[in-house]
């Protein structure tokens, strides 16, 4: 079951942005956050929630998307999150976030795919747009943005070819292709 989660949670870019999710949703989210490990157990991530259009609209700008796809920009109006949850780091508490906020991010994701949602994390952030649009204290070091909504594409595992590009594509069909490396190759030892 674990290994069907792994195969689901993908990452996913373009959304039904009609379909919208609740703040409950989200707090049952970042719980799943909180009960995960931490180094030294300090716990120094804090979270902001937002799954309302204004909101939202605040956060989109600031996001990176897909850098491998050169010609596409982003979702598009219709296809955007909806909702996002940002991954800070508590500089009161720590200097340091990783790998917490990976460990984290993957909990958030894992238990956004259990519930039939899907999601994107997003490290390519303005941060410092991003930090005067929500007014987040300077205390807080934006880490990553987890776009999340219901997933509007279709998202296929590939082999890593003998030429060795591991870079995703879209083909004509909008079906993104994410090439893995074999279980052999990364085994060394
Ligand atoms: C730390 C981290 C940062 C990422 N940042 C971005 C990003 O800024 N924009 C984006 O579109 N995808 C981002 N991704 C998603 C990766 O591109 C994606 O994980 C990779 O293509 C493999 O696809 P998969 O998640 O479906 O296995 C990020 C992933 C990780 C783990």
């Amino acid at each position: 079951m674990l290994r069907d989660l792994m195969l689901r949670n993908r990452s996913y870019r373009r959304f039904h942005q009609e379909v919208a999710i609740e703040l409950e949703t989200l707090r049952g989210l970042v719980d799943l956050a909180r009960l995960s490990a931490s180094s030294a157990n300090k716990q120094p991530l804090k979270y902001i929630l937002s799954c309302d259009p204004q909101k939202n609209a605040l956060i989109f700008p600031h996001l990176g998307w897909a850098g491998y796809l050169k010609d596409w920009l982003g979702p598009s109006e219709g296809e955007r999150p909806s909702a996002y949850i940002i991954v800070l780091g508590d500089t009161e508490i720590n200097r340091s976030f990783a790998p917490d906020y990976g460990i984290a991010a993957q909990s958030i994701l894992l238990g956004a795919t259990e519930k039939g949602l899907g999601g994107c994390m997003i490290a390519t952030v303005e941060r410092q747009g991003l930090s005067q649009a929500l007014g987040i204290p300077p205390r807080y070091e934006i880490l990553l943005v987890l776009a999340l909504g219901k997933p509007k594409e279709k998202v296929v595992i590939e082999k890593v070819l003998p030429s060795g590009d591991i870079k995703y594509w879209r083909d004509s069909e909008g079906i993104h292709h994410v090439p893995k490396r074999a279980l052999d190759d990364i085994i060394i030892g």
